[in-house]
């Protein structure tokens, strides 16, 4: 009896090096907002284009794309998605939308089917409230510490900036007593910076004065690829204490993906003036990870146990 056997602490640190992995690859759960501008099946047959788009919306589980002009570019860029990642990937897609036939734009998601379910899709209908009325989507996963939530975009039109981001308070109690879900997320391109939204303006936003409500894309974020903008246009806002104790904390960002791709801005901003925001929600498997850990303790203590017992 109690001989020691060299084989439990090795054992373990194995395994405790496994679960860290685990942890890390499992973390992983990423919600996006890209503004295309005008992206149609023109830019998506652009091969380079259309490699940098695929390339962005890959990080996200979910991904917000705004200005999409025409659904024949999200057959391609979703056909080009599915043979670049060993993700499947699908989309949900807002009708057009807006007040002249030479602008109307879709708000689309595009989300990876093994890893998050639609479960309701809102249009937003007041169209006096919007140029471009939210398109809210509810959704659900096994994957994230958060179980339901709901996603609203929303594309400002810039000249009514303020007015626009501050009705997105009448959108959230439309959808949250609709789905009986206070879970919100808002993001997108609000234009919620520089000359359309000033600090004085902030007065006549609700979702700025309402503590419930969280900025996670700070002011001081440049969501601009010029070097003559520094702007915070593109932004993630959330309801609840209970969705934002299920955000990873400090994981909201403007995606530099000018820079990780080695681009030059001339080249990005042949697809977009803007950088895509992101932020990333907790795991649901930190216990579920931890199990082959607990497993792995109970099996070398017996097996320690029947070789002292020789
Ligand atoms: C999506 O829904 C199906 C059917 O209810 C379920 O089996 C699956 O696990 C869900 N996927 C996720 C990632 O939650």
């Amino acid at each position: 009896m109690g001989s020691f056997s060299p084989r439990l602490p090795l054992l373990l640190l194995v395994s405790f090096f496994t679960l860290l992995v685990d942890i890390e690859t499992a973390s992983e759960f990423k919600i996006c907002a890209y503004n295309v501008e005008k992206f149609n099946s023109a830019k998506a047959s652009d091969y380079r284009l259309l490699h940098t788009v695929t390339r962005i919306v890959s990080r996200c589980d979910i991904c917000l794309l705004q200005d999409v002009v025409d659904s024949e570019a999200i057959t391609t860029l979703l056909a080009a998605l599915n043979r670049y990642d060993k993700y499947r990937y699908q989309s949900v897609s807002s009708k057009s939308l807006g007040n002249s036939p030479d602008d109307m734009q879709q708000y689309v998601f595009i989300y990876r089917v093994g890893n998050v379910n639609v479960t309701g899709q809102h249009q937003y209908q007041k169209k006096q409230s919007f140029v471009r009325e939210p398109f809210a989507v509810q959704f659900q996963s096994k994957k994230t510490a958060i179980k339901t939530f709901i996603l609203v975009p929303l594309h400002s039109n810039p000249s009514q900036a303020v007015q626009e981001i501050d009705r997105l308070y009448d959108v959230f109690e439309e959808v949250s007593k609709k789905w009986n879900n206070k879970n919100v997320m808002f993001l997108g391109d609000f234009h919620a910076s520089c000359a359309y939204v000033t600090r004085a303006d902030r007065k006549n936003i609700r979702m700025f004065n309402n503590k419930e409500f969280s900025w996670l894309i700070r002011d001081k974020v440049d969501t601009t690829v010029s070097t003559d903008t520094n702007c915070a246009f593109d932004r993630i806002v959330v309801h609840g204490k209970p969705f934002l104790s299920a955000i990873m904390p400090l994981s909201a960002k403007a995606f530099n993906y000018v820079k990780d791709f080695k681009l030059t801005k001339s080249k990005a901003q042949q697809m977009s003036n803007h950088l895509p925001v992101e932020v990333r929600l907790k795991s649901s498997a930190l216990l579920l990870q931890a199990t082959p850990l607990l497993i792995l303790i109970g099996v070398s203590a017996i097996v320690q146990s029947f070789l002292s017992a020789l």
